[in-house]
């Protein structure tokens, strides 16, 4: 297998390769990363970009920000990285501790959106298309203390805000809301996939808004990632993905992608390449608090390699003629065929009297067989 290059449009947060292992029990485990020391190693690795918070690069007091800007732009003009996506921070300083866009406090709300403005035009000047916003604070832990009607009204206010502001300056960025169902608060607003698309639907450029799905949000949610992509997909709002690992219903892990449900993250990747899904492939992960800074890049590299071992592994899966076979016993391109044929009305279906639903029922559909053989290109085995 080839190593990765830049072609292959990987990009990873600077939070997570400069993740120093702070967790709520215990300290960090490794020094901070500096931002120029992480843009040439991930050049090195062969990824194509980076992304990052605004107080990631000059904190939230930034008081050295121009200074930070230029020694990233240094940086980007000596590796040839880019910046294709960017977004705020409304979750570390205490001012967020009931949100930004939805806090109670309305000088709160005020402030949070003039943190995101100022940093979208920092966006523009840097290149980024795609704007994240993933709302970690915009939430409750209980049910009493939040208006959820008022808080949809000014998250909407909010979108409706910021679209326009890239219209009137004819910035050339869209915006990817990220769910999370929980962590940090109790429970999140726009939960999950369905949740957001729900509420781009009611904005007033519902074009501008797109999603920033993330594989163990999902999952905390006990949902299905690769359905949620597909409907993504399906409806155009696949702006942009955050690739990770996660074990189930519980805290966010963000392990390295494919050390989770690795099924699910192969049938993903397939789906993804299948799609022609052009944006970036983008790494939010945490390289766990027991790895020194060797472990940091190794588990960098093992999220890109094991992107590309998987497709490679589903390029081989469509190539086998066992599995073509497989997939024509199962139908899956049947369902391609629209249920009516052309011409065709309700009247028609009614007088037809063809179906033998016993007949019908005998058949077996060979799924199972076609699930090995996934598994079985997965392990190498074929
Ligand atoms: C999380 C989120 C964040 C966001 C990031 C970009 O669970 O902590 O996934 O890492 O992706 O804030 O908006
Ligand atoms: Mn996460
Ligand atoms: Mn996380
Ligand atoms: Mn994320």
């Amino acid at each position: 297998m080839t190593a990765p290059t830049p072609a292959d449009k990987f990009s990873f947060g600077l939070w997570t390769v400069g993740w120093p292992g702070r967790d709520p029990f215990g300290d960090a485990t490794r020094p901070d990363l500096d931002v120029v020391e992480a843009v040439h190693r991930l050049a090195e690795l062969g990824a194509y970009g980076m992304t990052f918070h605004d107080d990631d690069l000059f904190g939230f007091a930034a008081t050295n920000r121009q200074q930070q800007i230029d020694r990233l732009k240094a940086a980007l003009d000596e590796t040839g990285l880019v910046i294709p996506m960017m977004t705020t921070n409304l979750f570390t300083h205490p001012v967020f501790k009931d949100g930004g866009l939805t806090s109670n406090d309305r000088g709160v709300r005020r402030f949070a959106l003039r943190k995101i403005l100022r940093n979208i035009e920092l966006a523009a000047e840097l290149g980024a298309k795609t704007y994240v916003l993933w709302g970690g604070r915009e939430g409750s832990e209980y049910d009493l203390a939040k208006d959820v009607r008022a808080a949809l009204d000014r998250y909407r206010e909010s979108l409706n805000l910021l679209t326009g502001f890239v219209t009137d300056r004819g910035y050339d960025i869209r915006f990817a809301l990220e769910p999370k169902p929980n962590e940090p608060r109790g429970d999140i607003l726009l939960p999950t996939i369905g949740h957001a698309l729900g509420f781009i639907s009611t904005l007033d450029q519902p074009d501008l808004v797109g999603l920033n799905p993330e594989v163990g949000h999902e999952q905390m949610a006990g949902l299905n990632f690769v359905h949620g992509i597909a409907q993504a997909l399906w409806q155009g709002k696949l702006f942009h993905i955050d690739l990770n690992g996660q074990r189930g219903i519980k805290y966010d892990q963000d392990l390295v992608f494919g050390h989770g449900d690795l099924m699910n993250a192969f049938a993903l990747v397939d789906l993804l390449e299948s799609a022609g899904y052009e944006g970036p492939r983008h790494f939010d992960y945490k390289p766990s608090r027991t790895e020194d800074i060797k472990g940091v890049w190794d588990s960098a590299a093992a999220n890109m390699r094991t992107y590309l071992l998987l497709k490679e592994r589903a390029a081989a899966f469509r190539a086998d003629p066992e599995v073509q076979e497989a997939l024509q016993v199962a139908g899956v391109s049947d369902l391609g065929k629209p249920t009516l044929g052309e011409g065709e009305s309700y009247e028609d279906l009614l007088k037809d009297d063809s179906f033998d639903p016993d007949k019908a029922a005998e058949r077996g559909f060979g799924f199972v067989r076609l699930n090995q053989l996934a598994l079985e290109h997965l392990t190498g085995a074929r």
